[in-house]
């Protein structure tokens, strides 16, 4: 009887723990993104070195160096080379900005460059799986300076506030990304879909992506339902086992009764015998 409660109870122990894994699950997030650099748009790393060429092929010309529109005079920090190279020798937090150069001569156009950080702390989980009527809040953890900009895209498709669609809502992340987190609540069956966090910086993008799943609320019940059935047949099972093995003790039991009575009842007859002797 003991082993069965202890099976009983396991059994219970292990449904619970799988029903309870089916809501709010959602798998493990994968490593931490960074965008590839492009020609004009290049990421910051500090106290590195950083070359801006405005024209490959030139030798021997005179550049004028911008930063945020103001004309760079050359010193230690920031060296022009007459191939049209400026050398940002170590890079800081005040050279995060805009650059751009013109080469002195005719039909030569001003090309732009930008010094950024972006940062993806965490990606989205693969899935995320939400009770209908419940709410569903999506963070995307981007840091940068300049900030990003932030997008979300359903199945493709820009998301955004408005007259019709207000269980939408944006706000700003901890990093002071605004657009980063979205809110959608209550969730309706018809929110299923992948969600992607687009953003961009200039020439750079980055995205993550997450599948979210909506249950209803009666597939909540279902486990919780699989569990009442499974405890009422092992109950029965039990029941019916005990029952059973019971029966044959009693049956011998009885026996042994009849044969103590008829053991006591030669014995009076014998005392009876004796007495009468
Ligand atoms: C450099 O010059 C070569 C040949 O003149 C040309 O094909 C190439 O596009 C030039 N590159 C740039 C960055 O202007
Ligand atoms: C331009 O000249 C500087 C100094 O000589 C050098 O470090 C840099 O690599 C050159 N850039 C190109 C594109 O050749
Ligand atoms: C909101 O819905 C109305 C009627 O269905 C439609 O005419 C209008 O264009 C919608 N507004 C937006 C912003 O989608
Ligand atoms: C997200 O990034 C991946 C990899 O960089 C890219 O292939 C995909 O097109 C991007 N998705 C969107 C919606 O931009």
């Amino acid at each position: 009887m003991k082993l069965q409660i202890l099976i009983l109870f396991s059994s219970l122990i292990g449904l619970s723990l799988g029903a309870g894994g089916g809501i709010g699950g959602s798998s493990g997030s994968s490593a931490i993104g960074s965008p590839t650099e492009t020609e004009n748009t290049r990421l910051f790393k500090k106290d590195q070195s950083l070359l801006l060429t405005c024209d490959y092929n030139a030798t021997n010309v005179e550049t004028t160096w911008k930063k945020n529109g103001t004309e760079i005079e050359p010193n230690d920090h920031f060296q022009i080379h007459s191939n049209s190279t400026l050398n940002i020798t170590s890079q800081t937090e005040s050279d995060l900005g805009e650059f751009s150069c013109l080469i002195k001569g005719p039909g030569e156009e001003e090309k732009y460059f930008y010094l950024v950080d972006l940062q993806l702390h965490k990606h989205l989980p693969k899935s995320t799986t939400v009770l209908e009527n419940d709410k569903l809040k999506l963070s995307c953890l981007v840091e940068g300076n300049p900030h990003p900009n932030v997008q979300w895209l359903k199945d493709g498709e820009a998301l955004q506030p408005d007259e019709n669609n207000t269980r939408l809502v944006f706000s700003a992340n901890t990093y002071n990304v605004t657009n980063a987190i979205l809110l959608i609540q209550p969730i309706l069956k018809s929110d299923y879909g992948n969600y992607v966090c687009l953003i961009s910086q200039h020439s750079l993008h980055l995205n993550t992506t997450t599948e979210v799943r909506v249950k209803d609320i009666y597939a909540a019940l279902w486990p919780f339902l699989g569990i009442v059935v499974e405890v009422t047949i092992l109950c029965a099972i039990i029941f019916i086992y005990e029952k059973r093995r019971i029966k044959p003790n009693l049956a011998q039991a009885d026996m042994d009764d009849i044969n103590e009575q008829k053991n006591a009842a030669d014995h009076s007859n014998e005392t009876e015998v004796r007495q009468r002797k």
